[in-house]
């Protein structure tokens, strides 16, 4: 069917409007800008050998990414309705099923089981600004601040508390809407954590691992690339940049008409590939200049940078803030990972926003549950991936994204006419024909082939 709106009434969203370009790209910004930059992507480069994963990302990122963020800001702005109903709406009206709304579904599934385990990681980091601002790392070794941290994972009350506390703030800003909570929150967060990430970079720079920290992230070593760290640094790609589960396609819906898409995703993708790239610049020369093993997991950012702080001046104060940060950036992040969700049930149940984000959150804190006890009372149950945790990650990042990211292209690139995306893209010149090639073919060959591969 060739629909097209211009003539009828342009449609509007329920939930309000972003109140600038300017708004939409911080609040996308926000969502992907946070652990998956600071604490994820170095402990997942440093467990599959660094290098040639970074390299395997970045191509990631650029050739699947850009193209996937792309038509998930195209598809949310054309059907202005949450993740469910949009795909759901778009797939009458270009013709093909309403069957599309399973991947508006599998969108919002995927959102709650990853802020399950999100918010557990993200409690942590509140609990790093108190022991930060109570001077625990001063003058700290290795050895203390890598007992600190076990000590606490071990606990699994001292992570339950953190982990409510943050899914209540998470909660609680998702229930105020869209504009007031959401633009407010990243306005200030994004800019001050480069900031102190240039902070740390220059301590890093002076600690005499540099050189042995840049040679890890940027010498690849094609031979310990295995299908397996493809896959990861595919899933890496999906994650950090929020994409793959409708969330980006939820803030594209309240995107006004005459905003380029291209440009926002071009700004997004840049800022939070620098940040990820920055992260890793600091982490790495202080584990070599520290004795620590980058394949030590969840706990590296956890242990380097205290420690890192422990050894400055001023340290207590930097390392405050930057877990301040830091634990902003996680919730602007929470944000967008409820925000599919939440909008679902509000339109198809009619809740009051408020009744929603309840219940949203109440069913997340339960399901994450099952990470916190992953590293205590349930560490060594391990199957398939590993823990709970370890398990709910891998189905999350490397299964659900990419596939979601798969399905997004396909509908994108051979679904919708020609017409409705040129419209939505704005223009029919080689940008858009580079888009259309990218979300045709090179996206969705490449997730299935990456798939295929490393599940077989
Ligand atoms: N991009 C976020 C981060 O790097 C995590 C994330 C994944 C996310 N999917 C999302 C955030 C969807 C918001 C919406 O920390």
């Amino acid at each position: 069917m060739l629909s097209n709106q211009a003539g009828d009434e342009k449609r509007t969203s329920l939930h309000g409007h972003w109140s600038s370009r300017m708004a939409f790209i911080l609040a996308v910004t926000g969502s992907a800008v946070g652990l998956g930059n600071i604490w994820k992507f170095p402990y997942i480069a440093g467990q599959n050998g660094g290098g040639a994963f970074v390299l395997v990302y970045l191509v990631c990122v650029i050739v699947i990414g850009m193209p996937v963020m792309m038509s998930e800001i195209l598809i949310g702005r054309r059907g202005r309705r949450n993740p469910v109903a949009t795909m759901e709406l778009l797939g009458k009206e270009e013709g093909s099923s309403g069957n599309w709304r399973w991947l508006g579904g599998l969108g919002v599934m995927a959102g709650i089981l990853i802020l399950s385990y999100y918010s557990v990681i993200a409690g942590w980091t509140l609990a790093y600004v108190v022991k930060s601002a109570t001077g625990v790392f001063v003058g700290a070794t290795a050895e203390e601040v890598g007992a600190e941290f076990g000590g606490f994972v071990g606990s699994w009350k001292a992570i339950t508390l953190c982990h409510t506390l943050f899914m209540a703030l998470a909660t609680f800003v998702v229930a105020r809407g869209v504009e007031r909570g959401i633009e407010q929150a990243v306005r200030f967060m994004v800019p001050a954590l480069l900031i102190l990430m240039l902070v740390l970079l220059g301590y890093s720079m002076s600690s005499g691992y540099f050189g042995q920290g840049v040679a890890f992230m940027f010498t690849p070593d094609f031979d310990k690339l295995t299908w397996g760290s493809v896959l990861a640094a595919l899933g890496q790609a999906f994650f950090t940049l929020s994409i793959g589960m409708g969330a980006i396609m939820a803030y594209g819906a309240y995107l006004p008409e005459e905003t380029s898409i291209t440009g926002a995703s071009a700004a997004v993708v840049t800022a939070d590939t620098s940040i990820a790239i920055l992260a890793g610049l600091a982490i790495f020369p202080l584990v070599f200049a520290n004795g620590l093993d980058p394949a030590d997991g969840p706990g590296l950012v956890f242990q380097t940078l205290p420690l890192a702080f422990g050894q400055m001046a001023g340290g207590m104060f930097f390392s405050t803030i930057f877990f301040v940060l830091l634990s902003f950036a996680a919730w602007t992040s929470a944000i967008g990972l409820m925000e599919p969700a939440v909008a679902w049930l509000v339109e198809h149940y009619n809740r009051s926003r408020t009744q929603a984000t309840i219940i949203v959150g109440g069913v997340i804190w339960l399901i994450g549950m099952g990470s916190v006890l992953s590293f205590n009372v349930l560490a060594d149950t391990k199957f398939l991936a590993g823990t709970l945790f370890d398990n709910i990650d891998y189905l999350t990042s490397n299964i659900m994204l990419p596939l979601g990211g798969l399905l997004i292209t396909v509908f994108a690139g051979w679904v919708m006419c020609r017409n409705s995306t040129s419209d939505e893209l704005g223009s029919s010149g080689t940008l858009y024909k580079a888009w259309r090639m990218l979300a045709r073919f090179v996206a969705p060959i490449g997730i299935l082939f990456v798939l295929i591969n490393a599940v077989t």
